[in-house]
């Protein structure tokens, strides 16, 4: 029986097989009245509302028709979404950029109307909740307690905006030893590469390990969860630059993708693994590398292929798998957090990760939110490595 939290990722994040009932443009989810949430008086008591009245306006960033980056318009005054039952209203402090959302904005994953608000994630303040809306329910253990005034981080759609309006199950709380910078930097992200070694493929010590963009986004930080749980990572990237920093982050080894000579590629993934191969390749590129990183997956290893940078896999001859009883897995994220105790679960770990120092969050460059254009021509060049942010 799928939960709510679950149902919510079917319907707004992630599985192109799921966009077809996609958000609805947030300014049609206006209920006809605005409503605080009546336990926190937020006006009197809450830090944020006492000091400032809701704004009537916030910038957004949209588009109507899938294309190229130019295609996104900013917006500087929208209308201030309002908040139906079960949602709170967030004011955006730091809106991550993933590559997800050049597939929505191209067209290779299907959006359910126009005009569409990009973005999957951000950090910021609950600065209301809707009509007869109860604050989203803690674990067992009391965790995760959102107020009006708490901070947070959030997956769900419509972020590229001033203000987008959540429902409150996948409110996160962020704790106050992590920035709202780095929140919106992690959550996405950082729980991709966590949920992947834990549960795509529980990654044990001493593991070889391909991580393919390794210096990109998700690559960063599998690179530097792999170190923490002792995986020995052969990381892959483009440049020398990028190299450099999957060393930094703790791979063993860095080498390109042999683009020249796919042959050469494996020769050398082997060699460096006495000819076994690895345990387990996490792989983001997609098309274009699925064929070499295939080859050098070990005997009962596994191929974990999330994502699509180069295109979709495509006529996949399952047969194959046999040749070394090799796993296959194309996960999504949101399956791996689908009730509120496994997204707390996971983000309480990933925190951990980052207050202790053992993950230090690159980030790229912070765009102002009128820069979009500019930060996802970046993210499609290849030339980024680690987070892109932008600033409402
Ligand atoms: N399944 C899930 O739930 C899930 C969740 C989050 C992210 N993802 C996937 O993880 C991947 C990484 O996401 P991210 O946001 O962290 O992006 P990113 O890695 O920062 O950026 C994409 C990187 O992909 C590499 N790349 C290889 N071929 C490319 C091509 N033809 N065009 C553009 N880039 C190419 C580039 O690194 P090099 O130059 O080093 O090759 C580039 O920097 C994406 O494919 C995304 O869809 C999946």
């Amino acid at each position: 029986m799928p939960t709510t939290l679950h149902l919510l990722w079917r319907t707004f994040f992630l599985s192109p097989t799921t966009t077809r009932t996609l958000t609805k443009p947030i300014t049609t989810l206006r209920p006809p009245t605005f409503h605080l949430h009546p336990q926190f008086q937020p006006f009197t008591t809450s830090p944020i509302s006492t000091k400032m009245a809701l704004p009537k306006t916030t910038p957004q960033v949209s588009i109507s028709t899938t294309g190229p980056p130019s295609l996104l318009t900013y917006t500087p005054s929208s209308p201030l979404p309002t908040p139906p039952k079960g949602h709170a209203l967030v004011r955006n402090a730091f809106i991550g950029i993933n590559y997800i959302d050049t597939y929505f904005r191209s067209g290779l994953y299907p959006i359910a109307s126009f005009p569409f608000v990009p973005g999957r994630e951000a950090s910021g303040v609950v600065v209301a909740f809707g009509p007869d809306t109860s604050p989203p329910s803690a674990t067992k253990d009391g965790k995760g307690v959102v107020e009006v005034g708490s901070r947070v981080a959030y997956l769900h759609t419509a972020t590229y905006a001033g203000h987008t309006v959540v429902p409150v199950e996948a409110l996160v709380p962020v704790p106050d030893g992590v920035g709202d910078e780095v929140a919106a930097a992690s959550l996405l992200q950082g729980l991709t590469a966590l949920t992947l070694i834990r549960e795509a493929h529980r990654v044990e010590r001493g593991d070889w390990v391909l991580v393919t963009a390794a210096a990109g986004g998700v690559g960063g930080w599998l690179c530097q969860l792999l170190r923490a749980v002792g995986a020995r990572t052969i990381a892959v990237a483009s440049s020398e630059e990028k190299r450099g920093l999957a060393r930094e982050n703790g791979a063993e080894v860095a080498i390109g993708y042999g683009e020249e000579d796919r042959e050469k590629f494996v020769e050398e993934v082997l060699g460096i693994t006495g000819g076994e191969g690895v345990a387990a390749v996490f792989d983001s590129v997609g098309k274009a590398t699925f064929d070499s990183v295939l080859k050098v997956v070990r005997r009962k290893g596994s191929l974990i292929s999330f994502g699509n940078a180069s295109g979709a896999v495509e006529g996949f001859a399952l047969g194959r798998l046999g040749a070394k009883n090799v796993r296959l897995m194309r996960p999504t994220l949101f399956n791996f957090i689908a009730t509120r105790e496994e997204l707390l679960g996971y983000a309480e770990e990933l925190w951990g990760f980052v207050e202790r120092g053992e993950v230090k969050v690159h980030i790229h460059e912070i765009y102002p939110l009128e820069d979009v254009v500019r930060a996802t021509v970046d993210i499609e060049s290849r030339k980024t490595t680690g987070k892109l942010l932008l600033k409402p």
